[in-house]
């Protein structure tokens, strides 16, 4: 079985073909970003219809396929941006249609775990997934992947933008943070805010966006100070999670899952937890459509039933049943 997943929810087109073994034939995307702000759903739903051909010829090409080798499609259909997810849908289900093949919609956030399970072949681990949007700490629990801990407001990369707009980064920060960090040596003291297996970073945010305007602090070091501080509370929670639940396993993924510094502490807690330790491989961390065609084939084997084609912009990750393990 062949499947093509199509990524869409937010600012990056992606399409990923992927064999049933689970190997990633092609992975193809184009991301919209900016020099200077934040993005504009609009104009990244308009990004995306621009690139679809484009995006979808290259994947066919280094997949060295041809679309009637395709046996399911297979597209984000939530959570995500309204205007974005429908490019996405539209385009899968004309798709599916013209090649006469199943039509697959499937949970975003979870493909960010399965495709992390693939590459490290963990079979029940505790996932701290991180991207723009979410951040959570999963674990499957009575046929869900329950939420162990969660952001209590912005996601931790929402929150890198974000700080990264205010010091004059375009989007997406995270990458040039994580590189500035570590030219930071003084730390400077920020609010931890951390409450039993949840977490916030919007006061944390404020007070970063106060410190900027007052002019009196190097990037670096506010890089490094907002990097410590944030990462510190995200390890705390997965530690604490690792000590109540029973897992040996600790998964890192979604598009936050590229930090260095965050996968440094990770790893240390894990090996002082004496627990094992994986990070999803970069071409995979971030959005991308290899993980929703690798989503599409395991529902797919599980004898998938379409019940709606429409997007779901506030779909939980544990509003879905995991019938394909
Ligand atoms: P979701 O819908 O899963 O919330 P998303 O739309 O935010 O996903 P992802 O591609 O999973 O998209 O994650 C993007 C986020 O990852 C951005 O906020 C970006 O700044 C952040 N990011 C990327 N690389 C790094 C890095 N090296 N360090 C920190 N953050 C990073
Ligand atoms: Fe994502």
């Amino acid at each position: 079985m062949i499947g093509l997943g199509i990524e869409s929810t937010a600012h990056t087109l992606g399409i990923g073909i992927v064999n049933e073994k689970g190997k990633v034939l092609a992975n193809e995307k184009s991301n919209f970003t900016t020099e200077k702000g934040g993005i504009h759903p609009s104009k990244a739903a308009q990004h995306h219809v621009l690139m679809y051909q484009f995006v979808l010829d290259r994947a066919l090409k280094t997949a060295k396929i041809k679309p009637k080798d395709i046996d399911i499609v297979a597209f984000a259909q939530g959570p995500g941006l309204g205007a974005c997810l429908r490019v996405g849908a539209v385009a899968a289900r004309s798709l599916a249609s013209l090649l006469k093949v199943p039509l697959i919609g499937v949970n975003h956030c979870i493909a960010h775990i399965e495709i992390g399970k693939l590459t490290s072949g963990f079979k029940d681990p505790i996932t701290l997934y991180v991207s723009g949007a979410n951040t959570q700490i999963l674990a499957l629990a009575s046929g869900r992947y329950r939420v162990f801990g969660e952001t209590l407001d912005i996601g931790v990369g929402n929150f890198i933008d974000v700080i990264g707009r205010s010091m004059g980064m375009g989007f997406p920060a995270g990458p040039t943070i994580d590189k500035l960090a570590k030219k930071g040596k003084n730390y400077i003291e920020l609010p931890y805010t951390i409450k039993g297996m949840d977490f916030a970073f919007s006061g944390i945010q404020t007070k970063i966006n106060q410190l900027v305007q007052t002019g009196k602090h190097k990037t670096e070091d506010l890089c490094f100070s907002a990097q410590e501080t944030v990462f510190a509370e995200l390890t705390e929670a997965t530690e604490r999670a690792i000590a109540h639940i029973n897992k040996n396993e600790i998964l890192l993924t979604g598009g936050v899952a590229a930090n260095s510094r965050l996968q440094e502490m990770l790893k240390i807690m894990s090996k002082e937890r004496g627990v094992k330790f994986a990070v999803v491989p970069m071409a995979l961390a971030g959005d991308n459509g290899a993980m929703i065609a690798w989503q599409g084939i395991l529902e797919q084997k599980a004898n998938y039933k379409m019940k709606d084609t429409a997007i779901n912009q506030h779909w939980r990750t544990d509003d879905v049943d995991v019938t394909w393990l």
